[in-house]
């Protein structure tokens, strides 16, 4: 019998079958389990002899069944860890790449522009103060803008900035003239949205402020930018308007080949000479902080503009909501081109 289960046990060559054996001579009801369960039936002088002799059997087995199954397990993680292994050398899986937003893009030909023109380029706080966002910026408390209905308020009486103005403010208390900055951020107007309006929208200011700066400036610099971002063909022009705090007050335009088809004007932004009062809330603001009233008799420009109205002309994105919807059968259009 040991000759027959050591060989059935070097026949093994899954687990499930060396378990097989196992349970035919050892287990419970095995061959060997049942001839010394036998013992009893023999006469008492032969009982530890036979007993003896099954044992050995017994032991023999049993160490080929151990070492069997050692070997098969080291087997089984063998090609466990070979068929797990990972090949550091293959070729990474293609991410799909992403891609910048339309409206950085616009943001980047722009900031480009102006750089390239001197200008720097800040940033500001979105939660803003209803002093800078307005007063200082020469808005009476008539002025729709003031109007419940077009302002975030905050319930600390704060607001969300509803135009990139406020940084006039800000950046003239810190800096002292002559100056020339582009401010680019979000703004936020409470309004209904539609195809053309969105609660949040960006824009981009600008700010030149120095001795003898006029309309003449203004009006060479939206020309440059116009050229900058359409080419050698684009006109502009500038129509009179109302912003509290320039005067006088325009809003442009621009007008080139445009290569979709049919050239149109494209209003752009309003612009104009800061307005006396804003310089004068500037040097108060400066007053209160221990510094010098510097910008009285100063002249500069102001003007304010969205990315989104060129963006959405240059890429044909007939709605401003997709900008903001990220709705990947849009946004997916602009993967990997930078
Ligand atoms: N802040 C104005 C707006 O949001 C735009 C503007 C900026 C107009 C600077 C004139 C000068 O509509």
């Amino acid at each position: 019998m040991q000759q027959e289960a050591l060989q059935e046990i070097t026949a093994a060559d899954t687990l499930e079958a060396l378990q097989a054996v196992k349970t035919k001579y050892v287990g419970k009801k095995g061959l060997i389990t049942q001839q010394l369960g036998g013992l009893g039936q023999l006469p008492p002088e032969e009982r530890k002899a036979r007993g003896a002799e099954i044992n050995v059997v017994r032991q023999a087995i049993q160490a080929a069944l151990d070492e069997k199954e050692g070997t098969l397990k080291r087997a089984a993680l063998d090609a466990k860890l070979r068929s797990e292994a990972v090949d550091v050398t293959l070729p990474g899986l293609g991410l799909p790449s992403g891609g910048l937003h339309p409206i950085t893009r616009v943001y980047d030909d722009l900031i480009g522009i102006y750089r390239q023109m001197g200008y720097a380029v800040v940033e500001g706080p979105e939660v803003e103060e209803e002093h800078y966002n307005f007063e200082a910026l020469n808005v009476p408390w008539y002025h729709p803008a003031r109007d419940l209905q077009d302002t975030f308020w905050l319930e600390d009486g704060r607001l969300l900035r509803t135009h990139t103005s406020p940084m006039q403010i800000r950046y003239m208390v810190d800096h002292e003239p002559p100056l020339k900055i582009v401010v680019r951020g979000k703004v936020y107007r409470y309004e209904a949205t539609d195809a053309t309006h969105e609660s949040m929208f960006h824009q981009l200011e600008g700010l030149v402020v120095g001795e003898g700066i006029s309309m003449a400036d203004l009006k060479g610099t939206i020309a440059e930018m116009a050229r900058g971002l359409y080419g050698p063909s684009a006109k502009v022009r500038f129509q009179p308007s109302y912003y509290p705090f320039v005067e006088p007050g325009a809003d442009f335009a621009v007008y080139w080949d445009n290569p979709r088809g049919e050239s149109k004007w494209l209003e752009l932004g309003g612009c104009g000479m800061v307005h006396p009062n804003v310089f004068k809330a500037v040097d108060d603001l400066r007053e209160q902080a221990g510094k010098d009233r510097i910008y009285e008799g100063m002249t500069g420009f102001a003007f304010g503009l969205g990315p989104e109205r060129i963006a959405m002309l240059k890429y044909g994105i007939p709605d401003i909501r997709y900008f903001y919807a990220n709705d990947p059968k849009v946004m997916g259009q602009f993967r990997g081109e930078l």
